[in-house]
């Protein structure tokens, strides 16, 4: 199958979160199965060993003619198509210290038309990958591919037959706009009421409606989608029900305790000796004191209401008074990063806080601390659950989406779980959890032991997952 993957973030290129890390795995996934994809993002930078292709298009947008080129670079087997455009060419992805971009409608709008224009122009290995291509899109950003692969390719006969796919990774954002911005995509009309929420141009909900298949990142999320976690396109997407998959993201090979580069002492299921040490390192490292005997919880979070920082602000008090350590790595909203700020002042020998994002300061947290939290308001699917799993770190959850699907609370009786999942978001419930995770940390040492080997038992390979799309874009192109 030839498959066009569209998306504004593509690690390790361009990330600020879980879909650059899922836009830059699963392509692989898909060339290990015998697929062909093609990864579409935009260039934000001059990206080493990326080369410009040559090919350029011409595109109509919000009145004026646009010249995009095509950068190019294989890698892992597959081919990365990078646009190049000025629009594209600043500090960060969505926006800067001064807030979001103005012109994203416009940006996002023409990654989606020269991703459109790829298959066509650009050839790779001599020849064009042609009109019989499924494209793959990723969230709002992505959202109007579909409009205008009716609205301006099948209208003129092109593309006949290709299917667009929508995966949903996060229905938080929507991609909102005045309605007389849709004047500016150039397409008839008659695309108007597929576009149209409430009097508004919604990027999303153009591509839900339109979109051959939807797909989001856990089946629990699926499901919560059409009912209360929708953000508001519950109706449409209970509509397409039938339509929308639920398939687990995986995570890629460089979270791998026994193989990452960014660990001195790297470890495994069968010799954990190494996470001891990682675990000395990371309270050398952050200057708390060296006691391998308490347990280090760890908090790894874009700063967002979705992850429910505020049960974490909430908890804290009870947390900082336990003989228990914490160390939260974030960036994000400024009443969050204060909090992060303020830990260190407010318990000097148990908490630290890191404002920033660090990859390498992310793996040392995941391989050294013993548990860790997601208290997410709401989580389409999570990866740094799924990390701490692999890491032997034990992960405490609110059972929401992609959390609630892979992490299930210990069951003493039974020896089943690797974690804990509580229900009610609430600090409370929060702090229960946390509760009973220390009586077994302190009270049952082979408990905690098989905790931590059935997480890291768990396949979280993207094998699997690329099946699961694999079966997803045969039912989409309806075979
Ligand atoms: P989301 O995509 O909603 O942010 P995920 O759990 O799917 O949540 O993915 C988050 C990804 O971003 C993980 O790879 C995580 O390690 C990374 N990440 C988030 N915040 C930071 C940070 N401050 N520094 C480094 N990595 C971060
Ligand atoms: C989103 C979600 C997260 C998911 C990620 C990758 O950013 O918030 O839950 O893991 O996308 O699909």
């Amino acid at each position: 199958m030839n498959i066009v993957q569209v998306s504004a973030e593509l690690a390790p290129w361009s990330k600020t979160g879980g879909l650059g890390d899922v836009c830059g795995a699963l392509p692989q996934a898909l060339v290990a199965r015998g697929h062909r994809v093609l990864a579409i993002a935009p260039r934000y930078k001059d990206y080493d060993n990326a080369w410009d292709t040559g090919v350029r298009a011409r595109i109509h947008l919000f009145g004026h003619t646009h010249e995009i080129a095509y950068f190019h670079l294989n890698q892992g087997g597959v081919d990365h198509l990078f646009i190049d455009h000025p629009s594209f060419r600043r500090p960060g992805i969505y926006g800067d210290d001064q807030g979001t971009y103005g012109d994203n409608l416009f940006r996002f709008a023409l990654l989606c038309r020269a991703a459109l224009e790829a298959p066509l122009r650009v050839p790779l290995g001599g020849e064009v990958l042609g009109e019989e291509v499924l494209f793959h899109c990723n969230d709002w950003h992505t959202g109007l591919l579909p409009v205008f692969l009716e609205g301006i390719y099948r209208s003129a006969g092109r593309y006949p037959r290709a299917p667009a796919v929508l995966a949903i990774h996060n229905a938080g954002h929507h991609g909102v706009y005045e309605a007389h911005e849709f004047a500016g995509l150039d397409v008839s009309t008659r695309w108007w009421p597929a576009c149209d929420m409430s009097g508004r141009l919604n990027c999303l909900k153009a591509g839900v409606v339109l979109a051959s298949k939807l797909v989001t990142v856990s089946p629990t999320y699926a499901r919560q989608l059409c009912i209360d976690h929708g953000h508001g396109l519950e109706g449409f997407f209970t509509h397409r029900a039938q339509d929308l998959w639920g398939i687990l993201n995986g995570i890629g090979d460089e979270w791998n305790p026994a193989t990452d580069r960014h660990l001195d002492t790297p470890f495994s299921a069968e010799d954990l000796s190494g996470k001891a040490a990682q675990k000395a390192a990371l309270q050398k490292e952050l200057g708390l004191p060296a006691r391998p005997e308490v347990p280090l919880f760890g908090v790894v979070a874009r700063l967002d209401h979705q992850k429910g920082i505020d049960l974490l602000m909430g908890a804290a008090p009870w947390l900082l008074r336990q003989d228990a350590q914490l160390v939260v790595l974030g960036s994000g909203g400024a009443a969050y990063e204060d909090f992060v700020r303020r830990l260190a002042r407010e318990a000097p020998s148990r908490a630290r806080g890191v404002v920033g994002f660090s990859e390498a300061l992310a793996h040392r947290i995941e391989a050294g601390a013993d548990l860790f939290l997601m208290p997410s308001r709401f989580e389409p699917c999570g990866l740094n659950q799924l990390y701490s799993l692999r890491y032997g770190t034990v992960p405490i959850v609110h059972a929401t989406g992609g959390l609630a699907d892979t992490v299930q609370t210990w069951d003493p009786t039974t020896q089943t779980g690797n974690g804990w999942a509580f229900r009610e978001f609430s600090s409370d419930a929060f702090v229960s959890a946390m509760h009973y995770a220390l009586r077994t940390w302190w009270d049952h040492p082979d408990a905690w032991k098989r905790i931590q080997q059935n997480g890291m038992a768990r396949d979280s390979g993207w094998a699997r997952a690329a099946e699961l799309y694999e079966a997803l874009y045969l039912s989409a192109w309806g075979r």
